[in-house]
């Protein structure tokens, strides 16, 4: 596990006069420098934890990864890439959940992210059954917004679901859980490897395997519709002829314009998928905000104004 990660390697306020012990000695933060709180979620290989840095009382989500589950998965090149793309996308977006600092001891890996205060969008669906067409457009456009923020960075997320969209306090989405991103040459070709969640996975990567950032509009597309109907569009790995074959329907009442979206985003071809259409086609990425759907959506002050109740 390289050291040199490019990232500031000590909690802001601890320099010199630090309680935590050891990082005023070696330089770097130590689990010493936080206050763990309750657990806030868990991955396959990691937990999360609601966090303070004592020396500021800063709240943050440490991701700790254990060590020995990568080593015994040969997970390290995840765990890596994780890294490396949350390095990449820096704290460029309020849409994305930001990395603060790494550290490691002799067991673990520790992440310190930007915290979500009000967790994952998926908890929100469950307990609403659906969400109003209100909300659902606001959230689709902060997804939208975040996208191309981040494919503009070369990155794709390839996991895209609402168990990986987080919301702060204001109610605005993070999105998180880059452990399956992938960053993208200058080329920005498609790439193989088989990741992804069943209920979202593009045609592309359940027949080729491939995977760019036009699966990442897809997943959308299926989160949309989630987000409306309350239930997924596709089930997953048992519908893959249902994927291929595009066989899905909208149920009674279902808007419109949602609808509309939601069959430009669920496009077999992914060049023609709505928002992944290279700069000038039809279904670039102006294209995607375009929508009618978007029509009221103010895309200059989607980060600062309050969110619609959620209901
Ligand atoms: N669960 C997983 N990651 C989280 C985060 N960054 N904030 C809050 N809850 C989380």
């Amino acid at each position: 596990y390289p050291e040199d990660d490019g990232m500031p390697l000590r909690p802001p306020a601890s320099r010199g006069q630090s309680k935590s012990r050891n990082s005023s000695v070696t330089g770097r933060m130590t689990v010493d420098d936080f206050e763990f709180m309750e657990e806030l979620g868990q991955g396959s290989y990691s937990t999360v934890w609601h966090c303070r840095l004592l020396a500021t009382g800063q709240e943050y989500a440490i991701k700790r990864i254990d060590k020995a589950h990568l080593k015994r998965h040969q997970k390290e090149q995840t765990a890596l890439a994780e890294k490396n793309t949350l390095v990449r996308l820096g704290s460029g977006h309020p849409g994305i959940v930001r990395l603060h600092w790494t550290f490691q001891d002799e067991w673990s890996l520790f992440f310190v992210l930007d915290l979500a205060r009000n967790g994952e969008l998926q908890t929100r669906i469950s307990r609403m059954g659906s969400l109003s067409i209100e909300c659902v457009r606001y959230y689709a456009a902060q997804i939208v917004d975040a996208l191309g923020y981040m494919h503009s960075k070369g990155v794709i997320h390839r996991d895209l679901k609402p168990e990986n969209l987080l919301l702060d306090d204001a109610f605005r989405i993070k999105i998180t859980d880059f452990g399956t991103g992938k960053l993208l040459d200058s080329g920005g070709e498609p790439t193989k490897t088989f990741v992804g969640t069943a209920q979202y996975v593009s045609p592309e990567l359940l027949e080729h395997n491939e995977s760019s950032k036009s699966s990442d509009f897809w997943a959308l597309g299926c989160i949309i519709y989630q987000m409306i109907a309350g239930r997924f569009v596709f089930r997953g790995l048992a519908d893959w002829q249902k994927i291929k074959q595009l066989e899905y329907d909208f149920p009674e009442g279902f808007d419109e314009q949602a609808q509309d979206l939601v069959r430009k985003l669920l496009v077999r071809d992914p060049d023609q998928r709505l928002g992944a259409g290279p700069s000038g086609s039809p279904y670039d990425m102006k294209a995607l905000r375009s929508h009618p759907f978007f029509a009221s959506i103010n895309w200059r002050n989607l980060w600062s104004g309050p969110a619609p109740p959620l209901e």
